[in-house]
């Protein structure tokens, strides 16, 4: 627990409205977290597996371990050694399907239960392997639903996965696939696709797979409808029984957004008004606000602006241009928010959903960005504007 978490608020309100920070706060409810733990624990028909990269805050990851989270999908040897750190018996999937040969050997002290590939050549790479040591074959589709297309970096085209796990079984390695739908995917058909894809891979390559890892992808709420997580786990189990008929691969799922962005708020500070009217906060798209350059805002529901007193503000909607608080003139949301036409100097305004791919992006750029953190019960109390 850092320095600022030692104190529990009830919620963000009652810190800033109290303290009137002139800096980013994010604020983390251990509580809200621990309920989407449980929503994926009871829901999701198969083993929980957390993106370590969407948030790799010691508290969270020590929040995950003590509700019962114990396989983490890590992407470098840094991210091994943090979840190392907090839990020395984790199961590690190091499932960034491109590494050097010196991360490899890094990796390979510290035991790897599953890795992905999704090139022979990056099979190859990871050379000898204790035997039954799990190999998951990142597939990809052109399968529309999350906010942007992970197919573009990673993934074997269905032609070239059934040669990759074919060499895995003759290998004496124990096959699986795994794909990602793309970030914030709210089209459970993206989850059934991939899984019929997989089905058809498997059965083409003449293979039983231990696993299909149906990635990250699911998504936090902040858009304008709730996010039917329990929708997109019945989806995804219908989808395995029905294509993988006798065949029951173990489900396992690695959300990262999904689970951590709704356990955060940030809460940010009109630093001023400009004559024509947009706002200048105290961070913007090199801080906390990073993904909000390649996605649309948070909408507005997940947002509130209250005056120095904690009130919020109530007047109706209306589009502003948002800056962050550099020189850089690049430093600007690419979509306007609709905040409150009575927003004055000096307000805070609160996004909610704000624990994924924020804090971890937060650069330093002109002496700006998040680094405070508080814990809080909850994350809201006041009724919200709609
Ligand atoms: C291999 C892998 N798994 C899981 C995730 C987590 O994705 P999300 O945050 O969309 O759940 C990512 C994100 O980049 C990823 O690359």
């Amino acid at each position: 627990m850092n320095e600022q978490s030692s104190w529990i608020w009830d919620t963000p309100n009652a810190h800033f409205s109290r303290h009137l920070p002139d800096e980013p706060i994010g604020y983390f409810s251990p509580n809200a977290l621990r309920s989407k733990v449980s929503a994926f624990q009871a829901g999701f028909d198969g083993l929980l597996s957390y993106a370590v990269k969407a948030n790799p805050d010691p508290d969270v990851l020590r929040c995950l371990t003590q509700n019962g989270v114990s396989i983490f999908d890590v992407a470098s040897p840094a991210e091994i050694e943090m979840v190392r750190a907090i839990h020395p018996e984790a199961k590690l999937h190091y499932h960034n399907p491109v590494r050097s040969a010196q991360e490899i050997a890094q990796a390979k002290l510290h035991g790897i239960a599953s890795w992905s590939v999704d090139a022979l050549s990056e099979l190859d790479k990871l050379g000898d392997l204790p035997k039954g040591s799990e190999i998951a074959v990142r597939i990809k589709l052109p399968v529309a639903g999350g906010l942007y297309n992970f197919g573009e970096k990673f993934g074997a085209e269905p032609a070239q996965a059934v040669p990759l796990l074919k060499a895995v079984a003759m290998r004496g390695l124990a096959p699986a696939i795994t794909f990602h739908p793309g970030t914030q995917c709210t089209a459970p058909s993206a989850w059934e696709s991939y899984i019929k894809a997989a089905a058809q891979i498997a059965k083409a390559a003449e293979v039983r797979l231990l696993s299909l890892n149906v990635g990250g992808g699911f998504p936090a709420d902040r858009a304008a409808q709730p996010v039917d997580l329990l929708g997109i786990f019945n989806r995804i189990k219908a989808a395995k029984e029905r294509y993988f008929c006798d065949q029951n691969p173990v489900l396992v799922c690695e959300p990262g957004r999904g689970l951590v962005a709704d356990a955060f708020a940030l809460v940010l500070r009109v630093k001023n008004i400009r004559p024509d009217g947009a706002l200048v906060l105290n961070d913007g798209i090199y801080g906390a606000l990073a993904e909000w350059r390649d996605m649309p805002p948070a909408h507005s529901r997940h947002i509130a602006v209250f005056n120095s007193k904690g009130d919020e503000r109530l007047g109706k909607p209306a589009p502003r241009i948002i800056f962050g608080p550099t020189c850089d003139s690049l430093d600007r949301l690419c979509e306007p928010l609709a905040l409150p036409s009575d927003i004055k100097e000096e307000d805070f305004v609160s996004i909610q959903g704000t624990g994924a791919y924020s804090a971890v992006l937060t650069s330093r750029f002109n002496g700006y960005g998040c680094s405070k953190q508080i814990y809080c019960r909850a994350l809201t109390s006041a009724p919200r504007h709609l």
